[in-house]
């Protein structure tokens, strides 16, 4: 059965191709557009704080706009580039996808998928706005603020009245910045967060796609913290930037990505408003492709489903999507052995808890979420270098990973992972580019495997994940 409109791995790479961004489907063709993006950088900057509290006005893009200020038509980059409202509005590429959030409710998609929900005109519909617009109420509005901006800089940046005036000049400094409330974004913790909030869901208004909406047209909701990051890139991380703020690190962004992931989902499944659905629960938050998928019941019938050594779970039932508990258990053991154990056992306990009952399954979500958020600051923490990119793809492929890959979006997540920690490899300087277009073959060939969900065999791409991750560690 399709699902959505976009079969692929991801519902961006859908979009980018029919904005012309990429010639056809392909992943792996963000590899050179990620290296022409990224600078060199395997340094540590400052991570694991909060994002300053979300009290102030908000501005409006048009604040930002001025041509002396984010407006120009090119960037300069003495600083800043100042041209980041042209990349935010850049109509063909993934760097405009933000300005445009709000008109894709008045698209013909968005018309029918609140037309279907019985919502009204999607352009005003909360349960919408809370993630295609800057969604804030009037009295934090300024004169100059619209919400048919989308996901306006303030999104992201925070609301501006605090510092708009005094933060490009000195005696301004990131940290008093940081301090009159512009979010840090370069920790890994706080941005995840913040893109979290609309590429997963989270329990503010109109800030959760909900399977009805999924059934109803709106498309699979897919992330990767490192991934998407580098597609919306509309800033150099050049000398000065790394010297405000420290060197961003892939590896890192990742890992933590990964933790927040997991901290999130299981955040919002405890929760009775975002776990259920009447007697049912949410299915937003279980393997889409185990329930949809054809019945094979004759005499010869195969069952089309594995057992999963991760997720002790009555037989016949849906699953709970692991994609980011998976990636999390592998990067624990890689990274951060002394949780690993720990992390494993919440999460076989969670699954497990799915046959049990619905008190119990929030109960060990909020326990599984605990072990998360405590990874996630270890990631955050823990500095970077020599063989972490190695090791950590060697894991995602070991034989105490592998066999948990047995439905689609796990596996979805897994390539994504491999090539993210190839190109951290490259931009790192641990191997060269020319190295890593030769295994080029290998990671399409995993991708291949997960090219469709109709046509996912779990076999089949177990053994291209080995082979991928065999010849980038034969780089080592
Ligand atoms: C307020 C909600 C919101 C927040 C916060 C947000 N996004 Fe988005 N993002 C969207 C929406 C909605 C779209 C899809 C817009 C469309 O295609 O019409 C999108 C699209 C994107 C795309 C383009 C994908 C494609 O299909 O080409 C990228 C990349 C992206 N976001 C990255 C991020 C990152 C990284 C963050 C955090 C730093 C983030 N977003 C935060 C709502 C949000
Ligand atoms: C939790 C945040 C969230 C909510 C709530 C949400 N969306 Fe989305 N929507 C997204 C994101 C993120 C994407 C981009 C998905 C991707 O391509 O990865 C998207 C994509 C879309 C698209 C496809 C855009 C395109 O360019 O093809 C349409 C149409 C859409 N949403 C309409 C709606 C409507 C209508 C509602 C309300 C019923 C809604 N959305 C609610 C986050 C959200
Ligand atoms: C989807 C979230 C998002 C949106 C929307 C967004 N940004 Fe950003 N922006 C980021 C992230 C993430 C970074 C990188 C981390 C950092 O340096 O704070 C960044 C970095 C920047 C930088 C570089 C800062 C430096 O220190 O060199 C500038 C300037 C900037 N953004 C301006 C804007 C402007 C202007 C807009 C609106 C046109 C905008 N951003 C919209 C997420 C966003
Ligand atoms: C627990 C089972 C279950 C899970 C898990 C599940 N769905 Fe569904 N889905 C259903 C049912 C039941 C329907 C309604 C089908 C009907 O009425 O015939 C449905 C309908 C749909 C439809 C409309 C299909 C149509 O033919 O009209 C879409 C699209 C969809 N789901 C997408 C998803 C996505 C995306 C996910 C994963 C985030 C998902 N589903 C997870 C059971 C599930």
């Amino acid at each position: 059965m399709p699902i959505g409109e976009g079969n692929d791995v991801t519902g961006f790479a859908v979009k980018a191709r029919k904005a012309g961004f990429l010639p056809s489907w392909s992943l792996p063709m963000l590899l050179p557009m990620m290296l022409a993006v990224y600078l060199l950088a395997d340094n540590i900057g400052p991570a694991g704080a909060q994002a300053a509290s979300n009290s102030g006005r908000y501005e409006g893009v048009a604040t930002c706009a001025g041509s002396t200020c984010h407006g120009r038509a090119e960037g300069n980059g003495e600083v800043v580039r100042q041209d980041e409202i042209a990349s935010w509005q850049e109509p063909s590429s993934s760097t405009g996808a933000h300005s445009r959030a709000y008109a894709a409710l008045a698209s013909p998609r968005g018309k029918k998928i609140a037309g279907n929900l019985g919502l009204g005109p999607a352009t005003s519909a909360p349960a919408c706005l809370g993630c295609h617009a800057t969604y804030v109420s009037p009295a934090n509005q300024g004169p100059r603020f619209l919400t048919s901006d989308g996901v306006g800089c303030e999104t992201c940046h925070g609301p501006a009245s605090g510092w708009i005036a005094s933060h490009y000049a000195a005696p301004a400094t990131h940290a008093s910045n940081v301090a009159s409330g512009l979010v840090p974004l370069e920790r890994p913790q706080v941005s995840a967060k913040i893109c979290l909030d609309c590429h997963f869901g989270s329990s503010e208004t109109g800030q959760f796609v909900s399977h009805s909406m999924m059934a109803a047209g709106h498309p699979r909701v897919a992330f990767e913290l490192d991934l998407f990051t580098a597609l919306q890139q509309h800033y150099d991380v050049d000398a000065d930037y790394v010297a405000r703020k420290g060197a961003p690190n892939s590896v890192r962004m990742w890992a933590v990505g990964q933790a927040e992931a997991v901290r999130r989902s299981t955040d919002l499944f405890a929760q009775e408003k975002f776990g259920t659905v009447g007697v049912f629960p949410e299915y937003y938050f279980y393997d889409c492709h185990s329930c949809h998928r054809a019945i094979q019941d004759g005499p010869q019938a195969n069952r089309t489903f594995e057992t999963n050594p991760g997720r002790p779970i009555p037989f016949g039932l849906a699953p709970y999507n692991d994609e980011n508990i998976i990636m999390l258990s592998a990067v624990s053991r890689a990274l951060v052995p002394g949780r690993a154990a720990a992390f494993d056992a919440a999460s076989k306990d969670f699954h497990r808890a799915m046959g049990q009952g619905r008190a119990q399954a929030a109960a060990a979500a909020q326990k599984l979420r605990g072990e998360a958020a405590a990874l996630s600051g270890a990631l955050a923490q823990r500095s970077y270098g020599g063989d972490d990119a190695f090791t950590v793809v060697s894991t995602i492929a070991d034989t105490v990973t592998a066999p948990r890959f047995t439905d689609y979006a796990g596996s979805a997540q897994a390539v994504m992972a491999v090539d993210t920690l190839l190109n951290a490899m490259v931009r790192e300087g641990r191997i060269t580019v020319g190295a890593a277009a030769g295994i080029r073959a290998n990671i399409n060939r995993a991708y291949a495997a997960v090219s469709t969900p109709e046509n996912y065999r779990p076999a089949q791409f177990r053994s291209s994940l080995g082979q991928a991750a065999n010849a980038i560690g034969a780089l080592r």
